[in-house]
């Protein structure tokens, strides 16, 4: 694992915009995995900023996210799909059928968990994996205790990540409390992987990923074992390293 500390927020979307523009400069078909919450954003803003300033080409890239609540569909605000429409997909070149993102509204979730799996083996896997973190050490939505050879599966979620989530919604009994994530064993297998945190409350979580035991009580500790993870903080997510 390299960890780089950043000065803020903005410099850490910054640093992670510039892997991923290189990535797509070194290879234009690229297949990112990406990831929704507060986190990114910056990332996301500088990747349109390139984008829109040098022609960062995207027509040839295609996207699998991590995850997506259970019962939401694309046109309902609180979904990941309108997520990411609104702050990433609606402002470059990428074209809708590159874009893929799990669907909350299948009624056989196991069988919508193998269709995402085939399609991303039918890409020939992940290139590069951006992942946040929740509270609890969570990537995904795969919650502690997880099955580490866990593929796209259904989850449950905790009452920690029902409550930080809760801040995107009127009020928490809004929050769904299932959702359809890649599993550990997906996100392992992606070629590289950029773990993002920012603030004072990751830095419980980042210090169980990057200087933890590895165990399913902290999902995020398994990305010690995969050969190529770049952890991007601001200085308040690295306070306790
Ligand atoms: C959510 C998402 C994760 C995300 C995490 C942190 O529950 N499923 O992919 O990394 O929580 O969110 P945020 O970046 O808003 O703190």
């Amino acid at each position: 694992m390299r960890v780089l500390i950043t000065d803020s927020y903005d410099q850490m979307g910054l640093e992670a915009a510039k892997i991923v523009a290189g990535q797509i400069y070194l290879k234009p078909n690229s297949v990112l995995g990406l990831a929704t919450g507060s986190t990114p954003l910056s990332m996301y803003e500088r990747l349109v900023a390139v984008h829109r300033t040098v022609g960062l080409d995207f027509s040839e890239v295609t996207t699998f996210n991590l995850d997506e609540y259970i019962g939401m569909g694309p046109d309902n605000p609180q979904s990941y799909h309108y997520f990411m429409q609104e702050h990433f997909f609606k402002h470059i070149n990428i074209k809708p059928e590159n874009v893929h993102i799990p669907n909350g509204m299948a009624q056989d979730v196991i069988a919508e968990g193998e269709r995402y799996e085939q399609l991303i083996a039918a890409k020939g896997g992940i290139d590069l994996q951006v992942l946040g973190i929740g509270q609890n050490a969570h990537i995904g939505f795969n919650e502690p205790d997880v099955k580490f050879a866990a593929t796209t599966h259904k989850v449950e979620l905790d009452e920690e990540t029902i409550l930080d989530n809760s801040r995107f919604f009127n009020n928490v009994d809004e929050v769904p409390r299932y959702a359809i994530s890649m599993g550990i064993k997906t996100i392992m297998m992606a070629e590289h992987v950029v773990l993002l945190a920012n603030g004072k409350n990751k830095a419980r979580a980042v210090y169980k990923a990057v200087c933890g035991d590895v165990t399913p009580e902290a999902p995020a500790s398994i990305l010690q074992l995969h050969r190529d993870v770049v952890v991007i903080l601001d200085k308040e997510a690295a306070e306790l390293l």
